[in-house]
Order: structure tokens, then sequence, then C-alpha cells
């Protein structure tokens, strides 16, 4: 989550016209450079074709020795917070990327290193990894090692990353999970486990649990193990089914919007909205109520049993994620129609109960989404992601989008005082072998 976005900062400008726009603004700049050229590079991103070079130049041999993997960053569209209360979620893949390369070598030992990073981190195959925060983004690596260890995977020898990333950071569109699981398909490959990708996800998963604290979700980790160009996913987070949704948004497309702000805090933060969900259910259940998880009631069934919620805070978590469950159930329907307005007006929604009764937003994705919402063309905007501080989006009529930035990008820097990040994308691919 948080951490892993702030370390993988990335500026680029860029602008794919597909299903899903996302329009960067960069801090300084007022004005945005466009492509129209589907996976088109600008100055400012990485090549991934420079990867193997890169990677010989830095720990020599030859190109033919190494492998490279992609792993795109997300959104959600609508479900927020209620992967963890057993919630159906509605994520896409979206077409930033980050590139793991890797080498096996003849020793035991392990050399990570990146592009946007200084220095080396070194370990050996048959460290007990552990946590430490002097060890950056190489904690989110050792995770997945200790967590395939666990599983009882065996390594026969050490190997070699070194890693690109284009995912911008710090905006919550998950470039953690992105790193934990884009790492986890390379060494799969790498070492013939042959990891499916639902594997892959709860690998991902369960080294933010056990080795960075977070107990997050499975939405992210799984949205960027399955993801699939021009789709999203609707996932049923009890079960675990999944199914491709097509991205038809006609001439409206998705703006994403980053706060740049700093988050502080926003794992604990996110820890206890968990824990008082949890809270919920246990009432819930003490009190007759036979679900193993908040999001099984339907809003009737809910309004029927609230009463048993006596702590104004934990009964507002609980509403959240009954609501919200049901909203993402009509924004499927809503897309599927074609009813693009209805899928607007969920989005705010959405974000009004992410305001008022989870509490997750704060004063700059409430500019963000409020000064969307008031502009011609735009249908509904929310926050996607965690929330505290991270990312917006907005859907928007493709005509509107330049004036659409502008207006809200001078509304949030008058309200908030710096400017806010706006960039753009189309939807992505899941985890796989770039070459
Ligand atoms: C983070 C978590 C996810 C999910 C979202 C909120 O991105 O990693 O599991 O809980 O927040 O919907």
């Amino acid at each position: 989550m948080e951490r892993g976005e702030q370390l993988f900062a990335h500026h680029f400008f860029s602008f794919v016209e597909s299903y899903v726009i996302v329009v960067y603004y960069f801090f300084s700049a007022n004005e945005h450079k466009e492509s129209t050229m589907a996976n088109s590079l600008t100055k400012n991103e990485y090549n991934p074709a420079d990867l193997k070079a890169d990677f010989v130049k830095t720990y020599g041999g030859t190109e033919s020795s190494v492998s490279v993997f992609s792993s795109p960053a997300r959104i959600n569209i609508i479900g927020e917070h209620i992967d963890y209360n057993g919630g159906k979620v509605f994520p896409a893949a979206i077409n930033r990327y980050l590139f793991v390369a890797i080498r096996k070598r003849h020793d035991t030992k392990i050399l990570y290193k990146s592009i946007q990073f200084e220095g080396t981190h070194q370990f050996d195959i048959n460290d007990d990894f552990a946590y430490d925060k002097k060890d950056d983004y190489a904690n989110y690596l050792n995770g997945i090692l200790s967590q395939l260890k666990k599983k009882g995977y065996r390594f026969d020898c050490g190997f070699e990353v070194l890693m690109a990333s284009n995912v911008p950071a710090g905006g919550g569109i998950s470039s953690s999970s992105a790193l934990e699981c884009g790492f986890a398909y390379a060494v799969s490959e790498t070492f013939g486990f042959n990891i499916d990708r639902v594997e892959i996800a709860k690998l991902g998963q369960m080294s933010e649990h056990k080795f960075m604290g977070v107990n997050c979700g499975i939405m992210d980790q799984f949205i960027i193990s399955v993801g699939k160009e021009k789709t999203a996913i609707v996932l049923d987070c009890n079960t675990l089914e999944y199914s491709y949704a097509p991205l038809e948004l006609g001439d409206y497309r998705f703006v994403v919007m980053n706060t740049n702000k700093q988050r502080r805090l926003a794992d604990s933060k996110y820890n206890e909205r968990r824990t008082q969900c949890e809270e919920a259910l246990r009432i819930l259940q003490d009190n007759g109520i036979k679900i193993n998880a908040l999001c099984q009631l339907t809003p009737a069934q809910w309004e029927d049993c609230r009463k048993f919620i006596t702590d104004e805070t934990i009964a507002k978590r609980a509403r959240h994620c009954v609501y919200e469950n049901q909203r993402v159930l009509d924004a499927v329907e809503a897309l599927k129609s074609g009813d693009l307005a209805k899928l607007g007006s969920l989005l705010n929604q959405s974000h009004k109960s992410l305001d008022e009764d989870y509490e997750v937003t704060g004063i700059e994705l409430n500019t963000l989404a409020s000064a969307s919402q008031k502009q011609e063309g735009c249908l509904g905007a929310r926050m996607t992601g965690a929330g505290f501080g991270g990312c917006a989006i907005a859907l928007v009529h493709k005509d509107k989008v330049d004036s659409f930035i502008e207006n809200v990008q001078k509304e949030y820097t008058r309200v908030i005082g710096y400017a806010a990040g706006f960039f753009a994308c189309e939807s992505g691919n899941g985890v796989a072998r770039f070459n």
C-alpha cells in the first residue's frame, strides 16, 4: 500500500484514448502532453525495452540470460473497503506497469536493484527474512520470499533483480501490490514453481499481512494478477469467484486524480477500520444474525438488525459496507445496460458514504470529488483505493476532459494550496512475461 507507492514515485505524461482515461498533471506543470498512440511512451517514462540492456550493464553477462516480467497498477471503479468484508468489488488493471528483470545466480546471494533508486540490497536465499525499515522496498520482495519458503518452495540458488517502474506512486493505485505480485510471478516462472494467478494474489496479500503489517483485503493483488485489457472484474471477495465485465464507456472516460497528499499513518487507520468492521460483525453474530461477513446483509436486512449495534461509529462503518456492496451490484448492472448516468450517480453516493460513514476521505479527496461533480460533462466522481489521500476517479465526457482538468485543478489548488496530479492510461493486463 502507501509505503510502496511512495517508494515507487515516478513522473510521466501520457494520454491514451481508450476505456479508461487518466490524465496526469505534474506538480509544477500547468500543461499536459498527450499522445494518441496506444502504448506510446513519453520522455518521462522508462522504456522497458531497455531493461535487459540495463540489467547487463548492472550485473554483466548476456541479455539472453535475463527474463523480464510486467505487473500493472489498478483502479477500483466501485466497492471500497468491502473486500475484507466479504463484499463484491469492481476493479480494473491499468496500463501503467512495473517491470522486474531477473536471472538466477550460481551462488545463494540475492541482489535487488532499481532503476529509480540508488544502491543495492543484498541478502542470501538461506536468510530468515524479517521486516526491517532500512531495507526499504526490498521488504516487499523479502515478504514474498518468506511466504514462498513457508509454503515449502525450495530455491536451489540465489538470483539478481533489476526493477523499473512506470507506476505513479503515492496515489492509491497500488504500486506495492504491483511490486509484490510482479516479483512473485517473476520468481515463480524463473524457478519453475508455476504458481497460478489466484495463488500469486494470495501470496501478495499474505506478505502484506505477515511482513508489512497491513491487514489489507485481496482486491489489489487479485486484479493485478488476473486483470485483462478492456475489462474490469466483478470479484466476490467471500468466495473469490470472479468474472470479466467489458468496460464499455461510450463517449465517457475515467479521469483519475491524485491528491499528492503525503499519507501518514494510513496503514494504522486502515487496520482500525478493519477492526471496527470485525467488531460490527461480532455484535451481529452474538445477536443471532447468521452471517460470516457484513456484506452478506442486504440493505433491508441491515435496517432490520442495525439496532443491535449501539456504538454510532461502528454502526456507520457497517452501514457503509452493506450499501456499498449493493452499489457494486447496481453499478455492474448499470454498465451492462449502458446507463452511465446511473453509474455516475452511484460513484457520487459511494464517495458520500466513504466520507460520512466510513470517514476515509479528508479534505483533499473531498475537494477533488466535489469539484469534479460540479463540472459540465462529469457524470460522477469518487475516491478510489484506501483513501486518506491517494486518488479519486471521475467519469467525464471525452470532449470535456481538458476543461474538466483545468477547472478541477484550479479549485483544488485554491483550496488545498498545491496542485493535484492527473494521469492518463487505458485498461491493462495482469502480471505477464514481458520478454
Ligand atoms: C487498499 C487495500 C484493498 C482495499 C482498498 C479499499 O487498496 O489494499 O484491499 O481494502 O484499500 O477498498
